[in-house]
């Protein structure tokens, strides 16, 4: 009798234990991701800027910071809705005045001069623009905890506003352009950052020096690279190929635990 309850015993704690290991969570659900279809936000106008606003309101809000394509870009807009539906409300400042650098995976229109693009856009010019979005977020939506995320051209600005004084809790930058190693060490906040492969922007050895930058700093990191990814995947990756799709929706939740980790604590200024 007693080694048959035993038995019943060890059955009934053995199903407990099943049950409780084998239940199924949502770990990275794709289904907060669209890679296309039309985007759900909508643009209001601040200080004679255009922003993208998008999600719920929340108590923390993503500043998206785009690349060179800016906000008219469609799979801009979708990422940012996918911030949408991590739970963020985000914003995303059109940085470039409705005239960003043309869209397309290799935007070599004649008319399009890179150099004159960026030196109209350098950070005296892009700043002032990212703090009055910072000033939206704060003054006009009610939202005081702010982390960034920021693509190529942004990806450098996702480092800046990190500075002592910007305001932004913390950041995620993929394949930053232009990146210099004084917005690194200048960051008061934890920051991560998705690398590709093949980065005409981020050389290998470039990329090896900038983990050294990072290690050297007294701010939590982190840094993941993506096999099979060329400057741009965050975004612009084509998903019509299963690897770079994979780190386009990657590189999507390394940044969303990283807000979910990092952003609700206040590390800096
Ligand atoms: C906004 O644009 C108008 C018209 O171009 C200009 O008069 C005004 O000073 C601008 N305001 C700001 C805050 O830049
Ligand atoms: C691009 O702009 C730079 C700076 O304004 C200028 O020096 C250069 O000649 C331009 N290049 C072309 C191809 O127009
Ligand atoms: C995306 O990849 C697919 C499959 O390799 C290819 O057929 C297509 O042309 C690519 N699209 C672009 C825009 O490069």
């Amino acid at each position: 009798m007693t080694k048959i309850y035993s038995v019943y015993a060890l059955m009934a704690a053995i199903s407990l234990f099943t049950s409780q290991t084998l239940a199924k969570c949502p770990v990275a659900s794709v289904c907060a991701i669209a890679h296309q279809g039309p985007s759900i936000g909508k643009e209001v106008v601040h200080e004679n800027m255009t922003l993208y606003v998008t999600g719920k309101h929340s108590n923390t809000a993503v500043l998206y910071l785009t690349d060179a394509t800016g906000i008219v870009q469609p799979e801009n807009r979708l990422l940012a809705d996918s911030f949408g539906r991590a739970g963020y409300l985000t914003v995303a400042p059109d940085l470039f005045n409705g005239t960003p650098a043309p869209a397309g995976r290799d935007p070599y229109n004649p008319s399009y001069n890179q150099t004159e693009f960026l030196a109209c856009h350098n950070p005296t010019v892009i700043d002032p623009m990212i703090d009055a979005t910072i000033r939206y977020i704060r003054n006009v939506l009610g939202i005081s905890r702010i982390v960034a995320s920021g693509y190529c051209f942004g990806g450098r600005h996702a480092f800046r506003v990190l500075a002592e004084g910007r305001g932004v809790s913390a950041s995620f930058a993929a394949h930053p352009a232009l990146l210099q190693d004084e917005d690194i060490l200048g960051i008061t906040g934890p920051v991560t950052m998705a690398a590709a492969e093949n980065d005409f922007a981020m050389p290998t050895d470039q990329r090896r020096y900038i983990e050294d930058l990072l290690m050297s700093t007294t701010q939590p990191y982190s840094l993941s690279l993506y096999s099979g990814t060329e400057h741009g995947f965050g975004v612009r990756g084509n998903v019509s190929i299963p690897q770079v799709k994979f780190a386009k929706e990657e590189a999507y939740f390394q940044a969303v635990r990283w807000f979910d980790s990092w952003g609700r604590i206040a590390v800096g200024g």
